[in-house]
């Protein structure tokens, strides 16, 4: 018989990254009223999510998983949330056009708040402060108020999300994201990148084609105004994902409806750990950060705790092991997954196993890795005849200068200019429409060899 499980069965367990919260009765008063509150995402999105995820795992979609590092407070504001809606659907059209195949467009968005620290303190000038751990748990500010953990934080964090969601659902429904008009979508683009004619013809046959099924068929297509995007963010905040952890008529089971796709992630992919335990009693699809130091035990108990049904959607393995180890690594857990009889979603996030500090201190990761990482991803899974069905990156669509390389040639030196990321480096809207062209190329020839 499994343990029983409960909402706050986590509770019982090791809570990695904990935060200690200095007043536990308005803690317990904020869960109670964001508990009140609407949902912020539906039990069957949850469940269409979950299917569309089962059938990249066979091969017949194709996941693509982006946005901040960390959500900010200060950055919930229309136009940071329409870049970033608009570059993951770039990305999701040329990826559509290489792999032909849908794409599943899930953002790092609307609750991206919390964030695991190597650290729990961090020391300037002699004074010891909390580390900052997302807006959600606390400010970035060095001050020993900044620092303190808020619960209040949390219910600032579920409005903020309501609020992002609530736009990106209606840029979603609309004529932002009608497929008619995608020669609107390469503005910036446009002028300077050396890859600016491959993406103009790409669009020109997007938009090609739209108008030969529509010829065909007599109709204009209403499905072609609007795209669907899911939401997804770490679930390190279990007393916030706590909160939102429900019930829905008609159906059994439990539901996290903060978001669509909750992951969890490396430092807290515990099996014996409050992470896991949380995790394996909701319905949602699960994504597990996987890095270079889970071991094939760890990763098989994982798997077990999360997915004792396996259940195709269930679980995504997001893998982040470095350009220089993915090699090393990938194919003993493949091996381990496969000797463990499962289907999985693979997905690889080249970003967080390339991550640098530079002479002079700044945190940043190179557009060349991170390519590399991916293109050797897809040549392990391959040789392995295993399938690398989606694709993770901590990205912007802003003109930001946090990673360094690609066409618009950012370098060391040009690090200070734009940066904004409060913790991880994230490729900027050249980089990752860059970066999606590339994959396309190298998955059109992978089709093309298939095919064959
Ligand atoms: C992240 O995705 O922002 C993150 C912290 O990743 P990981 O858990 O893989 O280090
Ligand atoms: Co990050």
């Amino acid at each position: 018989m499994p343990e029983p499980w409960t909402p706050d069965s986590w509770k019982t367990k090791d809570v990695s990254q904990q935060v200690t919260y200095p007043d536990p009765a308005v803690l317990a008063q904020v869960q109670a009223e964001i508990a009140r509150l609407p949902p912020l995402v539906t039990s069957w999105e949850v469940e269409a999510l979950r299917e569309r995820l089962a059938r990249a795992a066979a091969g017949e979609a194709f996941l693509l998983q982006g946005g901040d590092c960390a959500e900010s407070f200060d950055d919930c504001a229309p136009d940071t949330i329409a870049t970033n809606f608009k570059i993951l659907l770039q990305m999701s059209l040329l990826l559509v056009h290489g792999t032909r195949t849908p794409v599943i467009r899930v953002g790092r968005i609307a609750g991206q708040y919390a964030k695991p620290r190597s650290s729990a303190t961090e020391e300037r000038d002699g004074v010891t402060l909390p580390s900052y751990r997302g807006d959600i748990v606390n400010r970035s500010p060095f001050t020993a108020q900044a620092r303190t953990p808020d619960p209040t934080l949390l219910l600032r964090g579920y409005e903020r999300s309501a609020l992002t969601l609530n736009f990106v659902r209606a840029l979603a429904d609309g004529g932002f994201a009608d497929l008619h008009h995608p020669e609107n979508w390469d503005l910036s683009f446009a002028k300077d990148s050396p890859h600016h004619d491959e993406y103009r013809r790409i669009a020109e046959s997007i938009k090609d084609a739209i108008a030969f099924m529509e010829a065909v068929t007599g109709t204009q297509s209403l499905p072609l105004r609007r795209v669907d995007l899911y939401t997804s963010h770490e679930a390190l905040s279990l007393e916030y994902e706590q909160a939102q952890t429900r019930q829905v008529p008609r159906r059994t089971g439990w539901y996290d409806l903060a978001t669509h796709m909750p992951w969890i992630g490396m430092r807290t992919a515990d099996p014996a750990g409050a992470h896991v335990e949380y995790c394996r009693g909701i319905r949602n699809p699960i994504g597990v950060k996987v890095g270079p130091g889970m071991s094939d035990e760890q990763l098989t108990a994982v798997m077990e705790r999360i997915d004792p049904e396996r259940e195709p959607g269930r679980l995504t393995l997001i893998h982040r092991l470095g350009a220089d180890r993915v090699e090393a690594e990938l194919p003993r857990l493949i091996e381990a997954v496969r000797r463990n009889g499962r289907t999985v979603l693979w997905c690889a996030d080249p970003m967080h196993g390339n991550t640098e500090t530079t002479a002079s201190g700044i945190k940043t990761r190179r557009f060349d890795r991170i390519l590399s990482e991916l293109q050797q991803a897809f040549d392990v899974h391959a040789g392995l005849g295993s399938h690398l069905g989606g694709v993770h990156f901590e990205l912007t669509g802003e003109n930001v200068t946090e990673c360094i390389g690609g066409a618009g040639g950012i370098e060391e030196g040009d690090l200070h200019l734009h940066y904004r990321s409060k913790v991880d480096p994230r490729l900027n809207y050249q980089q990752a429409l860059e970066m999606a062209l590339l994959i396309t190329r190298r998955l059109r020839r992978t089709s093309a060899g298939r095919a064959e």
